[in-house]
């Protein structure tokens, strides 16, 4: 008889009692037994959010071993795979091994289907045996280990026309697209920065498509790959390098490029600390900022804008959007040449 697990996993929440799985500091990823209600995955490849890959890799001097030393301590200390400094996850590919009691016949999941979860690692029980690759470029480990899906834990079933590592690497992006195509509307002005990135180039994508003729996409880049990359690709209206760190000089080139307008929706995309006031200044007074990556401070964005007298709205980067697996994986299906990049980059 397996035990009752609660639907949001806090049967597992070892410390502080009482918090849910994802701010808990250490969580049980002991898989001998599952809870009626959880899944238990087979687990091929992490998907490590890119600041926190980022930053690991950093700490690491970009060594594999001091890689796998730092994710090891991580899962030991926690139970799951939250990176300490940045706080974010990932997600994860694997193949369903068991499905709790209580799930039985409730869910469209079979024992053997291969899925990506879409909750994030920082709250996801894990176990790792091995690492068995690391694929920096892409953020990516392959391992050997199992993870525990949640009742409330959403995930998607992996397409069978695209390759599994691109649709994993779509997908843990999925909520950026989704959200650019809820919040852009025709005759938008749209500011991305981080644009030549992963969630950057499905952001310009589905901006351009909402945004019209009457709008304008302006991407901002960093390194000239990804500047060339984003210019070829085609969504833009404008494609620009700079550096996100540096709040004055974007805010007059924004200024250039929009007759002083400036943007109506601004898009963070970027995985590397301190762009908070760069999105702020380059976005109108009444307009509204979209903090999708995992580098930003609420402190600094919250005290920044309040310090040059903004009145933007800001949105915190919700992983999940309805419809947010189906959107970004209908993008790739839609455009041959971003999927054609995709498939170089990631599969
Ligand atoms: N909210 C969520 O649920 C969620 C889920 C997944 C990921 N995320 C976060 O979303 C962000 C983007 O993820 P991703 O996978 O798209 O990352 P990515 O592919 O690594 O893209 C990040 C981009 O940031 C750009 N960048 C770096 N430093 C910059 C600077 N100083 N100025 C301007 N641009 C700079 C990079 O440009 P170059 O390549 O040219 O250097 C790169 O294109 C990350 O912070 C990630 O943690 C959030």
């Amino acid at each position: 008889m397996q035990k009752k697990g609660n639907k949001y996993g806090t049967h597992r929440v070892i410390e502080p009692k009482g918090v849910l799985p994802q701010p808990a500091n250490k969580i049980d990823n002991n898989m001998d037994e599952i809870y009626d209600n959880e899944i238990l995955i087979d687990v091929q490849t992490l998907n490590i959010d890119s600041a926190s890959f980022t930053d690991i890799s950093t700490r690491a001097g970009g060594d594999p071993e001091k890689i796998k030393e730092i994710m090891f301590d991580i899962v030991a200390k926690q139970g799951k795979h939250r990176n300490p400094w940045t706080g974010s996850g990932g997600m994860l590919l694997g193949t369903v091994e068991k499905i709790g009691d209580a799930l039985k016949g409730k869910i469209d999941l079979k024992e053997g289907d291969k899925i990506a979860t879409l909750v994030s690692l920082s709250l996801t029980p894990l176990r790792i045996d091995k690492i068995k690759e690391i694929r920096a470029d892409v953020d990516q480990v392959d391992i050997d280990g199992k993870a525990i899906l949640f009742e409330s834990g959403i995930y998607a079933k992996i397409p069978t026309d695209m390759p599994e590592k691109l649709a994993l690497s779509a997908l843990d992006v999925a909520g950026a697209p989704a959200q650019t195509a809820k919040l852009c509307k025709p005759g938008d002005t749209v500011l991305i920065i981080g644009a030549g990135g992963k969630s950057g180039m499905l952001c310009c994508y589905e901006a351009k498509k909402r945004v019209g003729v009457t709008g304008k996409v302006i991407g901002m880049t960093h390194s000239p790959k990804s500047t060339e990359r984003l210019q070829k690709l085609g969504f833009c209206d404008v494609v620009f390098s700079g550096n996100a760190t540096d709040p004055v000089s974007t805010m007059e080139k924004i200024s250039e490029l929009t007759g002083g307008k400036m943007a109506d929706i601004t898009i963070n995309n970027v995985n590397i600390p301190d762009t908070e006031m760069t999105s702020v200044l380059c976005t109108k007074d009444d307009g509204l900022v979209y903090f999708f990556s995992m580098a930003t401070s609420f402190t600094k964005a919250a005290l920044g804008a309040e310090g040059v007298g903004s009145d933007v709205t800001m949105i915190v980067g919700n992983g999940y959007t309805k419809g947010h697996a189906e959107i970004t994986l209908q993008e790739l299906r839609e455009n041959a040449e971003l999927r054609k990049i995709f498939e170089e980059l990631y599969a």
